[in-house]
């Protein structure tokens, strides 16, 4: 039963009975007890089981209202779970020939449950069934995120709402929205209209889409909350408000990526008063208990030359910058707790002087992490879940909060709430943005919700291929939009030859794309080959894995069918240097495609010495070699990503 095992995250405990539950037109799913969110949850898990068995299910509405006494799966649970930090959300499902019940002391574990249900849907000779299942799952950590950089790159409500979707499939439940930077102010202010009439181009959420969006979210068991970063990153506030900033105006919208000097000014009580009045408007719109003030990169370059506040730092006893944001971060505390809010903060914000009800959030080592649970901080992690930096789903994978061989006491390792993967969005759109967030963060909600025992990174990929598929049925579009932006790349012709060099490319890694000759604005192209390629590239990983099989134990098997592979890739080159031609953007990957051929072309005469127990010549060895090192070089900012796996094989 090998769809049996494709559970993401795995399960705390689960055991398979061999039984079958079998799913036929009958099938019925009733719930017991009031929760018309659940209910709708339910529904849709419902019409998404009918949706992909094709079977022809007769309840319009999953309901708890319905008499139906004949209703082959029951939904229980006690209470309306809260969205707040260290809600339950356990579960209990149980499958056997008779039928399906789900127990959960709160709605919100239901959710999670229905979908471990959903994943469970299997199939054999005589048509779907679920297997047989006792499962007891709960999540190891109690915040589980994403954080969505609505800024850098403009990211509409549909982006936001199918990756909510995507989220609740993978029992994540934390939306970080990152609303404000030097870029973009991105939420309407009825407080301060200059924010986001001057400081946004015009793409901003409208109050009633945050609206929609808390709402949508929270029918999901997810909680929304909102991230305004002060002082620095502000540059967007400064355009309709320059009296806000640490030098005189005017301001324009950022359209270069990087770190700026501009900053609010923390000795003026205009500034307070300033955002004292828009996070009350915030807060408003966002119910949740936690408010991130971000508080990242605040480089103090303005603070230096503004005499005022040099004199303000003077007269107050203040030593350098970090105290004064440290002062900041006390009057914009006092400003949040009025409102009943926790403040979040970037690990700038981790400062003796500051409270222990602060959260921070540690993005630049773990060793913030540690050091803020040791003096009794709550704090999540993000550092090592940056998915934006292009590394392999195994590295996030493995990238744990608290791992095994951890100093931390059973007290201190409490105050770790969690975890976000972090999607700043300098380098993508909302065409690339889900390529670049799944499948990856399906890897790192694992990480979140299942026990630290849970790390087998082979086993991961296995079920994160299938996942993949499933959060594209979701909504999500890393797969759709893939093949639409080889389609452009190739000017409306037929796409295999750009597919197939394409495939093996990733986009330059951990912000080397900035340092690469060229500058990239907000208002750049986002739609090169760079840009279609995806990060953790299933080929090359596939391939390297079949040389590490064979340099452990000799076996030419392993390599055998990548023979075949390499003669396409060999042949592909002279069509891709056509489609080159008439299609003049791709011509800056040519120099892949070439060595792509080039290498092509003695591995197969490589690997067929090796399949007769031939010996590779030197000057063979030599110019594969030689050939890997060229093939090394970046090209349009992207990597050809089965050369170390070329190298490692002839080493
Ligand atoms: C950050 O990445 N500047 C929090």
């Amino acid at each position: 039963m090998e769809k049996d095992k494709l559970l993401m995250p795995v399960p705390k405990e689960v055991s398979f009975t061999g039984e079958k539950f079998r799913l036929d037109p009958s099938f019925m799913m009733r719930t017991a007890g009031k929760s018309s969110r659940l209910n709708s949850y339910a529904t849709r898990i419902y019409r998404s089981l009918s949706d992909r068995t094709g079977l022809f299910f007769l309840q319009d509405n999953v309901s708890d209202s319905d008499t139906l006494t004949n209703a082959k799966m029951t939904i229980r649970f006690d209470r309306t779970g809260e969205l707040k930090v260290n809600e339950n959300e356990a579960y209990e499902l149980k499958a056997g020939k008779e039928g399906v019940t789900l127990t959960a002391k709160t709605d919100i574990g239901a959710m999670r449950g229905l979908e471990t249900f959903l994943q469970l849907v299997s199939a054999d000779k005589d048509g779907y069934y679920i297997p047989g299942v006792m499962i007891k799952d709960e999540p190891r950590f109690t915040w589980r995120g994403l954080m969505l950089d609505v800024c850098r790159h403009w990211m509409p409500l549909d982006v936001v709402i199918r990756n909510i979707d995507a989220m609740a499939m993978m029992k994540m439940n934390v939306l970080h929205l990152h609303l404000s930077e030097d870029q973009g102010f991105r939420v309407e202010s009825k407080v301060y209209p200059k924010l986001h009439e001057m400081g946004s181009d015009g793409n901003y959420f409208t109050q009633d889409q945050i609206k929609y969006i808390v709402k949508y979210a929270a029918e999901r068991g997810i909680r929304v909350y909102p991230e305004f970063d002060v002082p620095g990153h502000s540059v967007a506030w400064l355009v309709g408000y320059p009296e806000l900033g640490s030098r005189p105006g005017p301001y324009k919208i950022e359209r270069r990526w990087g770190i700026r000097d501009e900053a609010l000014d923390p000795t003026k009580e205009f500034t307070y008063e300033f955002l004292g009045n828009l996070f009350k408007e915030m807060a408003a719109l966002f119910p949740d208990d936690y408010f991130h003030i971000g508080g990242d990169e605040v480089t103090g370059k303005d603070w230096d030359k503004n005499p005022d506040i040099q004199k303000f730092m003077k007269e107050k006893g203040i030593k350098d910058n970090h105290e004064l944001q440290a002062h900041f971060n006390l009057r914009i505390l006092d400003i949040l707790t009025k409102l009943n809010k926790k403040m979040v903060g970037w690990d700038e914000i981790f400062q003796p002087v500051m409270p222990k009800d602060i959260v921070i959030h540690s993005w630049r080592g773990i060793k913030s992490l540690v050091e803020a649970s040791q003096k009794g901080y709550y704090c999540i992690l993000s550092n090592g879940y940056y998915i934006d930096l292009i590394q392999p789903a195994s590295f996030h994978y493995l990238n744990d909060p608290i791992p095994a061989d951890t100093k931390l006491t059973p007290a201190e390792q409490k105050y770790i709430l969690g975890g976000e993967a972090t999607m700043w969005s300098e380098l993508v759109t909302p065409e690339n943005v889900d390529s670049r967030i799944w499948p990856r963060t399906a890897a790192i909600a694992e990480r979140l919700w299942s026990p630290g025992s849970v790390k087998d990174v082979d086993d991961m990929y296995r079920r994160l291929e299938y996942i993949s598929f499933r959060l594209e049925e979701r909504g999500v579009k890393h797969i759709k939009n893939y093949e639409m932006m080889l389609r452009r790349l190739a000017g409306g012709r037929d796409i295999a030859p750009v597919k197939m060099l394409v495939d093996l490319l990733e986009p330059m890694k951990i912000y080397t794309r900035h340092r690469d000759g060229v500058t990239y604005l907000s208002i750049s192209p986002y739609t090169r080959a760079a840009d279609a390629a995806r990060p953790d590239q299933k080929i090359p990983r596939e391939f390297m894995k079949a040389v590490e099989k064979y340099k452990s134990d000799g076996n030419f098997t392993h390599l055998e069918p990548w023979m075949a592979m390499f003669e396409l890739w060999g042949d592909n080159h002279a069509a891709f240097t056509d489609l080159a031609e008439v299609s003049p953007v791709l011509r800056e990957v040519v120099p892949h495609s070439e060595n792509l051929k080039k290498i092509s072309e003695m591995m197969l005469e490589y690997l067929g010495l090796l399949q007769n127990n031939g010996k590779p010549s030197k000057e063979l060895l030599e110019n594969l070699k030689k050939t890997c090192e060229s093939a090394k070089k970046t090209y349009g900012q992207a990597e050809l990503m089965i050369v170390p796996a070329v190298l490692k094989l002839i080493e």
